[in-house]
């Protein structure tokens, strides 16, 4: 790899280097001064080596060895030896050799870093993110980025050798809507306009199966002004592909041959289960409380309104008349919880949205059968208003044995499940059930085409509003749009939502139908959408496609919590680079150039 600062990397050498004589380059790791010698660990892109530096064979060179200190960048010249027998690191891939130095050059100092980077310490995230730039030094993160890397190759050659055509689309664009707020950029040429980043490229790549590109894809950012969570950035990754003359299957057989040949050639330590499995989102939503489940652990939920309808426990009764559910599931072995680890899963639930948590203990012996069980066994405020029966029955619908404790919810459906299905995961969390290194992909279809916006009173899509409806729901359009199911499909792993992606609408007069359906007037419908409607004429052909998110799958795979770990430069929670302070002011200039008028109490003037 010879440069002009270097012979070799310091990670490559190895034992057959042995006599070589060799010039390196890189960051100080770590230095040991133990008197005579002095020892430096010296690190570059490709890992470490000790450095010695003997008085008696570089003078000039200890005194500057002396001088050094973390992360100081040096270049060394010196011969490669083996390690005296006894001083090995095994610890070191270069464990075995070692450099007797004969020159260096110090190349730049390095003040003191605001945190250990030879080291895995716990920092404080605003410190890891103002001084990015170290915190990349560290190993985990290059791993990460490494592994993004690797991530996207594989994407590219993989989509390469199948015929795709990789096609960058403009980020100055007009708004095209995913659900979220668009990111504005004032024009300065026209007066009062404004482009949109693209939340997505989505009518691009409709337009480009028009333009007869029959396989696109690119590795896209888009920008979405949105409440951000651990998997949310403002700005983020998608492997968007679109394929022409396809149908749903032809797009999901492709998706699961990518995801794991890339998963078998990047991380083949990790297990998935294949094929993957395949739900509908009634399923999903019925055993799961999610369309995107965990399915690396069972604990499946059970509806068992049936079986408390004739209860005369209140909650039960008043959640059903008001048109409620009642689901529930089961905890394996954790009939002994306490009154506190109780309250705490009551409060969990509570925390997103549930009135209450019914807790049904069967405390009798663990390993005895249900048919023993007593109602003196079952430990729960409901239980007096419960036949032996019903709590059999229960049991025996959430697969409950002696020893579990049933955890269950009554009200509004959308309430039930979206409680459960966390406490479901938490629970999960709890037991240790979830295999860190299972990674359990799995397809979601037939879902709905519409959703109904109880605040705004309107049909919203589920997808985006360029979703084909099935074919066979057509004629329920107009007189029952609930009934329709759309030709969409999402693509999850281990609770995460990694894609969206769908059959296209392919012609106008439907294209037009369905933005009438979501309530567009003529004139909205022209002036945001004319050009889709236009192109559709021009012999669109029937298209279709999926956009996994990059950032969500290098998280699974690096086994990180959140996306901002496997980003170089993410922004905070609060959508703030802290590294460059932006979002930032603006000069009074730059703001009439804009035709914006600047906000007096917040423009400060240090143009
Ligand atoms: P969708 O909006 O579902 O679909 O987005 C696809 C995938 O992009 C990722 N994603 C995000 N990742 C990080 N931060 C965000 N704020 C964020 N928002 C979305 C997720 C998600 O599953 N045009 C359609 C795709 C299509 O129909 O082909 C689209 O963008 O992993």
């Amino acid at each position: 790899m010879g440069t002009a600062f270097r012979t070799h990397s310091c990670g490559a050498l190895t034992t057959e280097d042995i006599g070589q004589q060799v010039t390196l380059a890189g960051w100080v790791n770590r230095r040991r001064d133990h008197g005579g010698l002095i020892f430096i660990d010296l690190r570059d892109g490709e890992g470490v080596i000790q450095v010695v530096f003997n008085p008696d064979i570089c003078g000039e060179g200890h005194k500057v060895a002396a001088e050094m200190r973390h992360e100081y960048v040096a270049t060394v010249a010196g011969k490669v030896a083996r390690r005296p027998a006894g001083t090995e690191n095994p610890k070191l891939a270069t464990g075995e050799i070692e450099i007797i130095a004969e020159e260096v050059a110090l190349l730049n100092r390095c003040k003191t870093p605001p945190f250990y980077i030879n080291e895995e310490a716990e920092v404080e995230e605003m410190v890891r993110l103002k001084y990015r730039y170290l915190d990349l030094r560290r190993p985990r993160m290059r791993e990460n980025i490494l592994l993004r890397h690797r991530v996207i190759k594989f994407m590219r050659d993989f989509l390469d050798a199948r015929g795709f055509i990789e096609i960058e689309t403009p980020i100055l664009i007009k708004s095209t809507p995913e659900g979220a707020r668009d990111y504005l950029v004032p024009s300065r040429l026209h007066r009062g306009r404004f482009y949109a980043l693209p939340q997505s490229p989505q009518q691009l790549k409709q337009l480009l199966m028009i333009a007869g590109f029959e396989r696109y894809f690119q590795i896209a950012r888009c920008f979405r002004d949105e409440d951000l969570r651990a998997d949310r950035q403002p700005e983020f990754t998608q492997l968007d592909l679109e394929m022409s003359f396809v149908d749903e299957e032809e797009v999901l057989k492709l998706v699961e041959e990518l995801f794991s040949s890339l998963v078998e050639a990047i991380k083949p330590e990790m297990g998935m289960v294949k094929p993957f499995p395949r739900l509908s989102y009634a399923q999903a939503m019925e055993r799961y409380g999610t369309d995107k489940p965990d399915l690396r652990f069972g604990l499946e939920l059970a509806d068992i309104s049936d079986i408390v309808a004739a209860s005369d426990f209140s909650i039960f009764r008043s959640a059903l008349a008001s048109g409620g559910r009642v689901k529930g599931f089961c905890a394996p072995g954790c009939a002994s919880y306490s009154r506190k680890q109780l309250g705490e899963l009551a409060d969990f639930v509570g925390a997103r949205g549930a009135r209450g948590l019914v807790t049904l203990a069967l405390a009798g012996k663990q390993g005895q059968g249900l048919d023993d069980l007593t109602l003196d066994e079952v430990r729960s405020v409901a239980a007096k208003y419960l036949t032996l029966d019903q709590v059999k029955e229960m049991a025996l619908r959430v697969k409950a044995e002696m020893g579990d404790l049933v955890l269950i919810i009554a009200d509004k459906l959308k309430v039930v499940d979206t409680a459960l299905s966390q406490l479901r995961v938490e629970m999960g969390c709890r037991l240790s059930l979830a295999d860190p290194n299972l990674l359990a992909f799995a397809f979601i279809r037939d879902y709905p085409l519409l959703e109904w916006n109880e605040e705004q009173g309107r049909w919203e899509p589920m997808h985006h509003p360029f979703t084909a409806p099935r074919d066979e729901d057509l004629p329920f359009l107009d007189s029952a749009p609930e009934k329709v199911h759309a030709k969409h499909y999402d693509f999850v792993c281990n609770g995460c939502e990694l894609s969206s992606g769908s059959m296209r609408i392919h012609t106008r007069e439907l294209q037009e139908r369905i933005f009438r359906l979501l309530g567009y007037t003529d004139d909205e419908i022209a002036a945001r959408f004319g050009h889709l409607l236009e192109a559709l004429e021009y012999g669109a052909p029937p298209h279709g496609g999926i956009a996994p998110g990059i950032d969500r799958l290098v998280m699974l795979l690096a086994g990180e919590d959140t996306i901002r770990e496997v980003i170089a430069f993410p922004k905070t929670q609060s959508a703030v680079d802290v590294m460059t302070g932006a979002p930032d002011l603006v000069s009074r200039e730059q703001l009439q150039e804009l035709y914006l008028a600047p906000q007096e109490e917040e423009h400060n003037q240090e143009e």
